[in-house]
């Protein structure tokens, strides 16, 4: 098997941790996990998703660091030809292909997510939220996600910053852009937790509000909610890691980068609540908002804070960059398998495979205005469908076949040469990835649609 991938390596173990953690966290973690959290509840749903990760993700992640590290190809290829050195069906290939389709339909709403926050750093930055009310903060969402111009534009506008920088390729592209914006997103993070806790008065209701328990709102959905969650906010069960995982030098310990990324990463979901929800409460606003908490609730209480117009600005400017580091994540496994399939150069596979993630996003471009009429699932919007069914269905799912692969199909001999470097907690691992992951996903699956 390739040493190299054809497509460029991470220089270092630094790299790939920066690499992972950058499409880890995202709006998964500043936009989603908030107010997930806050309308189901708080702790309860912190505390399940928190073991989600630790029990389920950081095993599959490492899963699939391994199977990409071992294939060096894109997931689609890596899946077609580990199951042939494996002996297993070709039908394996499907859980390279379920990512990928995956992948399109999470870029097509994370984009226009993702365009909403551009166009928010104007809108904080220009002043107009200063002592703003209710209203105010309402209609200024509501005007910019019911323009189809303006939506469709500033899609338009981040799914052409994701082209360009995949565009350049693995070292050019994607390592020089999370080696410069995963620090910046790091200090800008530290700088909006210090505000919340100083300027605030209400951190503290924050933080018992995301920790302490309270069971009155426990239900298998909100678990099913939690644990897509924890795929979502961990990239994982469509093959961005796997793709990641194939640039990563040989010599690096799976288990220990995996479970750093996920310590990352839940840590900046953390940070995200406790500067979300102490402004919230400072201001008497609702916890339960829904997806509009980041774009309604708090441009309201910045506009309320001192300071609040600059760091409004960056607060947006910080869920950019994250969003960025993520979006070539996703794109990343559909664009290596055109440049492996075609023959051809990254900027046509990046051109294509983007413009084609850009085209699936006009939909949810759409849900807010023209199409908001238009349900597909029960009243989700196309929109809503997507994020439902790949984050809640397709990722767990994608998830349960990479473990029972890595776990059950994989030939061993291939599983231990690429864990030789994680003895210690290798039996730990081998069992959460063959019992406990596929059980645990299974039993909320069966829970929340009996
Ligand atoms: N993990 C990213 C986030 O939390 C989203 C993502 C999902 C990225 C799947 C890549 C693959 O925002």
């Amino acid at each position: 098997m390739a040493s190299e991938s054809i497509h460029g390596m991470w220089s270092s173990r630094l790299m790939f941790i920066l690499a992972a953690a950058g499409s880890a966290v995202g709006l998964g973690n500043i936009w989603r996990f908030p107010y997930l959290a806050g309308e189901n509840g708080g702790g309860v749903f912190v505390l399940v998703y928190v073991g989600c990760i630790f029990l389920i993700g950081v095993p599959i992640m490492s899963a699939e660091i391994l199977l990409g590290r071992a294939g060096r190809q894109s997931p689609i290829n890596t899946m077609r030809e580990l199951a042939a050195t494996s002996g297993a069906s070709r039908l394996w290939q499907g859980v390279g292909w379920m990512g990928a389709i995956a992948g399109f339909m999470i870029l097509s709403f994370y984009a226009v997510i993702a365009g909403w926050a551009i166009s928010y750093i104007f809108q904080m930055g220009s002043g107009a939220f200063i002592g703003a009310d209710a209203d105010f903060a309402k209609s200024a969402f509501t005007s910019l996600t019911g323009n189809v111009w303006s939506v469709v534009g500033w899609h338009t506008l981040f799914m052409a910053i994701t082209i360009f920088i995949a565009a350049r390729g693995v070292g050019k592209g994607l390592e020089t852009t999370v080696k410069y914006l995963m620090p910046a997103l790091f200090v800008l993070l530290v700088v909006l937790v210090i505000y919340a806790a100083a300027t605030s008065g209400h951190f503290m209701e924050g933080v018992s509000f995301l920790f302490s328990l309270n069971f009155e709102k426990f239900s298998w959905s909100a678990v099913l909610s939690a644990m897509g969650q924890a795929f979502f906010t961990l990239s994982l069960g469509m093959g961005a890691i796997m793709a990641y995982g194939a640039y990563m030098p040989k010599d690096i310990s799976i288990l220990g980068t995996a479970t750093i990324i996920a310590l990352l990463d839940t840590t900046v979901a953390l940070m995200s609540g406790l500067i979300i929800f102490p402004l919230v409460f400072a201001n008497g606003l609702e916890s339960s908002a829904g997806p509009g908490l980041m774009f309604i609730t708090l441009p309201l209480a910045f506009g309320q804070m001192p300071g609040g117009q600059i760091f409004g600005v960056i607060f947006f400017v910080l869920v950019t960059f994250a969003a960025i580091t993520s979006s070539i994540s996703l794109v990343e496994p559909a664009v290596a398998w055109v440049v492996e399939k075609m023959n051809t150069s990254r900027p046509v596979g990046a051109l294509a495979v983007g413009g084609l993630a850009w085209f699936v996003g006009l939909g949810s471009a759409f849900s807010t205005n023209i199409w908001a009429g238009i349900t597909i699932i029960g009243d989700m919007t196309f929109f809503d469908t997507m994020d439902y069914v790949a984050n809640n269905i397709m990722l767990p799912l994608g998830g349960v076949l990479i473990a029972l692969f890595t776990g059950w199909i994989l030939d061993k001999k291939i599983v231990e040469d690429q864990m030789f470097a994680d003895t210690t907690y290798y039996p730990l691992w081998r069992f959460l990835i063959r019992f406990i992951a596929p059980a645990a996903v299974m039993v909320v699956f069966i829970m929340t649609f009996i």
